[in-house]
């Protein structure tokens, strides 16, 4: 992108117009205090559709209007390249897309179109000062390119003689509506709908319908029952199989009911280093004391 610098002339002065700043004095409000520069880029795109570009008095007003320094108010305008330092064309400033999209649809024919009916290069205004033109990126309309834009509105879907009516249209100050120039609705398919052109349906919310008359009602298949009833279930007869099968479900106090009783497998207490009779290995009874004319493991030393 090339360096964007300030023209090297410039008007003498810069003010809003009184509804222009009544505007601007609104916009300002809507801020916090403190935050009012946050209204540059509206004040200064409203500046530029009053002026046709972004002049260094009017970044001056600007930065006093909102309190900012004037290097900052000007930083903004340089970075953007939605504001034109530079005079423009007093019926139309063209912004021809150049992108891949727009350049394989037929952009290079407008720009030659713009070479030859305004000025050979961009940013240069025409010998009677009413138009101007530069190649611009993507602006978001490549399903109907190729296009250009003229302040906010955009011309999509042309061709070289619908470009040059469109000239023609700027000139006598009465050009086409803005939008596809070949007929079609926004982004339709050229010729009209291909799809979706059933409306009663489209309406319906649905293209088909896919309910089933009433009598019609299929069973579900059995894709939707359980290939094989685990043992567990088999013993808990559970919810899914009785639903299956066609059964009351059971109540869970029927279901802990109809468990089987499996044995009790706890081992029974035993003495440390007991039997399961409750005697000691060496003859000892459940207290601990030894049998007559024994003694405790060990207390004979
Ligand atoms: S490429 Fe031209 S509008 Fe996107």
């Amino acid at each position: 992108m090339a360096v964007r610098r300030l023209h090297h002339q410039q008007p003498a002065s810069f003010a809003f117009t009184p509804e222009n700043l009544e505007w601007a004095q609104m916009v300002i409000a809507r801020y916090p205090e403190g935050r009012q520069a946050s209204a540059v880029i509206p004040l200064m795109w409203r500046a530029q559709e009053q002026e046709g570009w972004v002049s260094e008095p009017c970044i001056r007003v600007i930065a006093e209007m909102l309190e900012m320094p004037n290097i900052r108010v000007l930083e903004v305008a340089t970075f953007y390249t939605m504001f034109q330092l530079a005079p423009v064309g007093r019926k139309a400033h063209i912004q021809v897309c150049g992108t891949t999209p727009c350049q394989l649809r037929g952009a290079e024919d407008l720009i030659e179109i713009c070479k030859r009916r305004i000025h050979h290069d961009a940013f240069h205004v025409s010998a009677d000062g009413d138009f101007s033109w530069e190649e611009v990126e993507c602006l978001g309309a490549c399903v109907n390119a190729p296009m250009v834009q003229v302040v906010k509105d955009t011309w999509e879907d042309l061709t070289p003689e619908t470009f040059e009516a469109l000239l023609d249209g700027f000139a006598k100050g009465n050009p086409p509506p803005p939008g596809p120039q070949n007929g079609r609705t926004f982004s339709m398919p050229e010729g009209g709908a291909t799809s979706l052109t059933d409306i009663a349906a489209i309406l319906r919310g649905t293209t088909h319908d896919a309910r089933p008359a009433a009598g019609d009602e299929q069973a579900p298949t059995s894709a939707a029952r359980p290939k094989e009833t685990r043992p567990e279930q088999q013993v808990a007869d559970s919810p899914g199989a009785r639903a299956v099968e066609g059964k009351t479900p059971l109540k869970p106090a029927d279901v802990a009911a109809a468990e089987p009783k499996l044995p009790d497998t706890t081992p029974a207490p035993a003495l440390a280093a007991g039997t399961s009779d409750g005697k000691d290995p060496a003859g000892m009874d459940p207290a601990g004391n030894a049998p007559a004319g024994k003694s405790p493991a060990g207390a004979n030393g």
